[in-house]
């Protein structure tokens, strides 16, 4: 029996199958952050073509959060209904589906906008990137404040449950990395303090929504004294006392020019999704040019993560999941939640 095509449940909710759509920025929204005809076909698309659960894209919480003019918002109220539109089309084809609250913190690409940070570090000397300001005290609440309101949004737009984004050097993350943070208050400093942010982001999302939170991180910075595999293992155990319910395990993005990064070859980033799901006892989704259900299939089996994501692959390919069911159908491996799926 195929274990990618079983169905999975994240916080109580059931999806009809393992299979993932990671977050992927498409650039296609307008100044003001609002999902369109395309985004209802792209995301529509996937979940026509099999996937249990869809992550919509980066989507920013407040407009200086956004890493480019065409990223999607949900930081007003006239949000919700364009949201809605995503959520009913893939509910309509069997999809579970989230959204990635996002805040791009230094990695701010709007002109129109001024970059904040936890310190006024740049994050590149090139363009598009600019020296943030440190963020004070006062407005860390309001950035607590704008990820509650988002999250309050996203349950009113009818989404499943949400991502969280702690990944890829964006807010959150500067956050979490000594290399980035170099506050002397309790944000920065110790271990504790630099996760500080994220567990009050998680933890005051899960008390105003109660839906399933996934959070993402990036599990290596690939820096000497940056964050690290034992730094993301130690904050998924405080993250799962939390209340969140699954860590989708990226890695890097948080420095412009990295000093280990592995090439970029066929699953590099699983055996952190494994060291994480095993040592922080917390469901993981594994993701990173997984491209194949057989190799999907082979992590589930390998009790690698409990989901898998395919990102390229499903830009390729929307109907990856159904080429997963007639793929396992032969060997008799497709089993019958994901039959009722369609
Ligand atoms: C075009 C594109 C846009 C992306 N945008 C996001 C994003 O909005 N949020 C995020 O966390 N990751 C983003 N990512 C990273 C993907 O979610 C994923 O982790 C990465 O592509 C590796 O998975 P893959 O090899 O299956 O594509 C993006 C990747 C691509 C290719």
């Amino acid at each position: 029996m195929s274990l990618l095509l079983q169905e999975g449940v994240i916080g109580g909710v059931t999806l009809k199958n393992r299979i993932v759509m990671p977050p992927m920025c498409m650039y296609h929204a307008d100044q003001n952050g609002h999902p369109n005809a395309f985004h209802t076909l792209h995301y529509g698309s996937k979940a026509l073509g099999g996937v249990g659960l869809i992550i919509v894209e980066a989507t920013a919480i407040e407009p200086r959060g956004r890493i480019s003019e065409n990223d999607l918002g949900i930081w007003a109220d006239e949000h919700v209904l364009s949201h809605r539109k995503l959520t009913a089309i893939c509910h309509e084809n069997g999809a579970k589906i989230a959204v990635q609250l996002a805040h791009a913190g230094r990695k701010c690409g709007c002109d129109s906008e001024s970059p904040v940070a936890p310190s006024a570090i740049a994050f590149s000397t090139e363009a598009p990137y600019r020296v943030p300001s440190a963020l004070t005290l006062e407005e860390i609440e309001g950035i607590k404040d704008s990820f509650v309101r988002a999250a309050l949004r996203a349950k009113e737009a009818d989404y499943d449950m949400v991502e969280v984004h702690g990944a890829h050097g964006y807010l959150l993350c500067e956050f979490l990395s000594p290399l980035s943070n170099r506050r002397t208050d309790s944000y920065g400093g110790t271990f504790e303090n630099r996760c500080r942010l994220l567990l009050e982001v998680t933890k005051a999302v899960k008390d105003a929504i109660n839906l399933p939170i996934i959070v993402r991180i990036s599990a290596e910075e690939w820096m000497e004294d940056g964050w690290n595999i034992e730094d993301s293992i130690a904050l998924s155990k405080v993250l799962k006392t939390a209340g969140v319910d699954v860590i989708h395990v990226s890695a890097g993005g948080n420095q412009a020019v990295t000093q280990t990064q592995p090439l970029f070859v066929p699953l590099y980033q699983a055996d952190y999704a494994k060291r994480i799901r095993h040592e922080g006892s917390i469901p993981t989704i594994a993701v990173g040019l997984i491209t194949t259900p057989a190799e999907g299939e082979a992590l589930l089996m390998g009790q690698v993560c409990d989901f898998v994501a395919y990102g390229r692959a499903l830009l390729r390919n929307p109907n990856l999941a159904l080429a997963a069911a007639k793929e396992f159908y032969e060997t008799d491996k497709i089993p019958a939640s994901f039959r009722r799926g369609f």
